[in-house]
């Protein structure tokens, strides 16, 4: 049995969003019937815990009793998670899968692990959006092992055959391959993280990297129920590798929610907020900006050990650190020139030749020479103001920057990295190539 944390595991930051007037609507994950009196800006709902059999508070736990997912974490060159999520306990706890090329299917069992969630949360301003209900839920995962790597699997689960998706094992090193990194996205404001998923996809991308802030309850537009429908696409595509966000702890018990339920343990020799895998011999480092990352912290700590060790290994080629809070950013947040200081010494010494960042609603990209960083937060929500703090001395370094939704698609070949930020209709707003081993 997981247990629901209560005490808020930082203080709430509400951002630009906190008030939102524009038109939107979600899709409902799943039929309901009954009131919710729960609050979107964080009081409790009057569902209470669901017990034993399934979800309570108002709602009708229906068809399958699949009701969020699935979706992949944790990819390596043999070795994948499958999650997703029943609000019934007893379900077929098993994924089908195949090579996408042809072949066998072959069953993988799930374990079937209860959530008990206290609270019932709805988007105040979007009644259509399927509320969060208290009650007892039943995450699954199949820790699937022996895969081949540099191959693309698909799946589907034997409860509900249409609930699908692939996955990709991590290619070799030196092997070229694509991911996408995508910020921000809180799909409840409008069509604009389906509309650029719709369009960065096609792209096909291996995996996903989230700069963090993936729901926003804050919105008061959606709620992790009507969250998964519109990203379904993306968590179809390919294994998600989340950085933790501010709105990842908007509600008392979100970000146990976020890491017991959903997107904990996404990646390797970390912990829920930071964690590490590798890709084609590039090495990705995934930082909770939330925590403590400065000199002497145990994450950062780990993260200069992380990178030592990942020099030494065969095939090595560069590092790319993703996290949310930008380090470096002209817009609308605060920066974080103490924390360059530190690291930026560390990534020159162990190969690190790209930081993605995210939390400043646009986009950006900084040539510092060898290090490049680019914000990739315009998944979905609200623009900020990408100048509103241009007289930082750094910004002269800003070579392409903008207020548009988007995400970016990456490029990894022999020799270099290509970048290409695509916006919310298909136009591409930014392309560049770093030279890198
Ligand atoms: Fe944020």
């Amino acid at each position: 049995m997981i247990v629901v944390h209560r005490a808020l595991r930082s203080l709430v930051l509400v951002g630009p969003l906190g008030i939102l007037l524009g038109a939107c609507s979600s899709t409902p994950a799943q039929p309901s019937s009954g009131a919710s009196t729960g609050s979107g800006s964080g009081g409790a709902g009057s569902g209470g815990a669901g017990g034993s059999g399934g979800a309570g508070g108002g709602f009708t736990c229906g068809g399958t009793g699949v009701d969020k997912g699935p979706w992949s974490l944790a990819v390596d060159g043999t070795s994948a998670k499958i999650r997703w999520e029943a609000c019934r306990t007893g379900t077929a706890p098993e994924i089908v899968f195949a090579p996408e090329e042809g072949g066998a299917e072959v069953k993988a069992a799930a374990v079937e692990t209860s959530f008990v969630v206290a609270n019932t949360y709805t988007a105040a301003l979007a009644p259509d959006a399927t509320p969060d209900y208290a009650g007892t839920y039943f995450m699954h995962e199949a820790a699937v092992t022996g895969l081949a790597p540099a191959t693309c699997y698909a799946y589907h689960l034997a409860a509900e055959p249409g609930r699908k998706g692939r996955f990709c094992t991590a290619r070799a090193p030196g092997a070229a391959f694509t991911f996408m990194a995508i910020g921000d996205t809180n799909p409840g404001i409008g069509p604009y993280a389906k509309d650029v998923l719709a369009h960065v996809l096609p792209k096909n991308p291996d995996f996903t990297v989230h700069g963090g802030d993936l729901q926003y309850y804050d919105s008061k537009l959606e709620t992790w129920a009507s969250w998964f429908p519109p990203m379904e696409p993306m968590l179809a595509q390919g294994a998600l590798f989340p950085a933790i966000g501010n709105h990842e702890s908007e509600m008392p018990d979100e970000y146990a929610a976020y890491t017991e339920r959903f997107f904990g343990g996404a990646g390797f020799d970390g912990k829920n907020g930071y964690y590490r895998f590798s890709w084609g011999g590039v090495w990705f480092f995934v930082l909770d900006t939330e925590e403590a990352l400065g000199p002497g912290s145990e994450q950062a700590t780990w993260l200069a050990a992380e990178l030592a060790f990942a020099v030494k290994q065969p095939g090595y080629r560069f590092s790319i650190v993703d996290f949310h809070k930008p380090w470096v950013t002209c817009g609308d947040t605060a920066d974080a020139p103490d924390l360059r200081a530190h690291f930026e010494p560390i990534f020159a010494n162990t190969g690190v030749a790209l930081v993605i960042q995210a939390h400043m609603h646009g986009y950006e990209r900084f040539d510092f020479g060898t290090l490049t960083y680019v914000t990739a937060a315009g998944g979905g929500g609200r623009i900020g103001d990408p100048d509103m703090n241009k007289a930082r001395s750094y910004c002269d370094k800003r070579v392409a920057s903008g207020g548009f939704r988007h995400a970016v698609i990456f490029e990894v070949a022999p020799g270099k990295l290509t970048g290409t930020a695509i916006d919310d209709q298909g136009m591409v707003r930014d392309t560049f190539t770093l030279n890198v081993p």
